[in-house]
């Protein structure tokens, strides 16, 4: 669906749930933060919803999110579900800590491809960010992944003072292993909305830090793509560089939370629920009074902020 700015709003990512079992810091203050969502419907009926949304509404590409999507006991089966849809690409983002076990069956049910969040290479480092999880389980997913031929990307949210310094460690890594590595600027989300020390670490200094071990260049990206993407010897890598140089201008997603909700925008999350859509007989004219309700929220230049955290909405 196009939206008043002229964008086309062809790809949906899903929530299918809160739960997580690592605890970012910069996504939660403790693991307690993530509640299950008590008004979660049931995979077949989320199902129904992106049917809905894939017929009318001119969604073409899914990404499933959560909170962590490979802790959702139907996850293989809503996959085949999605492909069963015909749409153009099923994606996946994952803290990968469960990969290694289920690669090869997301791939036989349908899914294209997995961008796994890495955050450091050092054992240590990973447990201080994310509170939880072993960062061996999430280098043997990562294998798996590739094993599998799933399309694998690495996002790694960089953060001042954190994990700054392993920038360049964790590009080599990646291009060891012909895999796109893509940096997160930090965003005001969740427990970062407001606060005072925000550790940004921005795209000029990832670029900077780079340039002293590897030539890069700039290349072309997709039209609605939100990463920057460049060219070094050997690979590619990317930014996202939501402060830096926001993108919403051409931002091309819709969301869908694991209540049937749909938010057009992280910045303005003002949710507008279509779960009782999946009660009626003629849904069409309403569901697209409701999507283009919510893309209206959408952000016209920069995303602003937003007390919603990442683990609510997935992205
Ligand atoms: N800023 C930037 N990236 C974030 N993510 C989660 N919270 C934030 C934030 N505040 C990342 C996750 C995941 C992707 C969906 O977003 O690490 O890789």
């Amino acid at each position: 669906m196009l939206d008043s700015f002229g964008r086309n709003i062809n790809k949906l990512r899903v929530s299918l749930g809160e739960s997580c079992n690592m605890a970012c810091t910069y996504c939660v203050t403790s693991i307690k933060d993530h509640n299950p969502d008590p008004n979660a419907l049931s995979s077949s009926d989320l199902l129904k919803l992106v049917s809905l949304l894939v017929s009318y509404s001119g969604i073409t590409k899914i990404r499933i999110t959560g909170g962590e999507p490979l802790l959702h006991r139907d996850l293989l089966s809503f996959i085949d579900g999605v492909r069963q849809l015909g749409v153009e690409s099923i994606g996946l983002t994952t803290n990968g800590l469960n990969l290694s076990k289920l690669a090869t069956s997301l791939k036989e049910a349908g899914l294209d491809s997995v961008n796994i969040s890495l955050d450091s290479l050092n054992p240590e480092n990973f447990r201080k960010l994310g509170r939880a999880g072993r960062l061996e389980r999430v280098l043997e997913g990562i294998e798996k992944a590739l094993t599998a031929r799933l399309r694998v990307k690495l996002n790694m949210v960089v953060i001042r003072g954190a994990n700054d310094h392993e920038v360049v460690d964790l590009l080599d890594y990646a291009i060891e292993r012909r895999i796109e590595l893509r940096y997160l600027e930090l965003m005001r989300m969740g427990p970062l909305f407001q606060t005072e020390k925000f550790p940004l670490f921005p795209m000029h200094e990832i670029l900077e830090l780079i340039g002293r071990h590897f030539t890069w260049r700039k290349v072309d990206a997709e039209h609605d793509a939100t990463a920057q993407r460049y060219w070094v010897p050997g690979g590619h890598f990317g930014i996202i560089p939501n402060e830096s140089a926001p993108f919403c201008s051409t931002c091309s997603r819709l969301r869908l939370t694991s209540s049937g909700q749909l938010v057009g925008c992280l910045s303005n999350p003002t949710p507008t629920s279509i779960q009782h859509l999946l009660k009626q007989q003629e849904v069409a004219s309403e569901l697209n009074e409701r999507v283009a309700h919510s893309i209206a929220f959408k952000e016209p230049v920069a995303f602003t902020g937003s007390n919603l955290g990442m683990s609510r909405i997935g992205g």
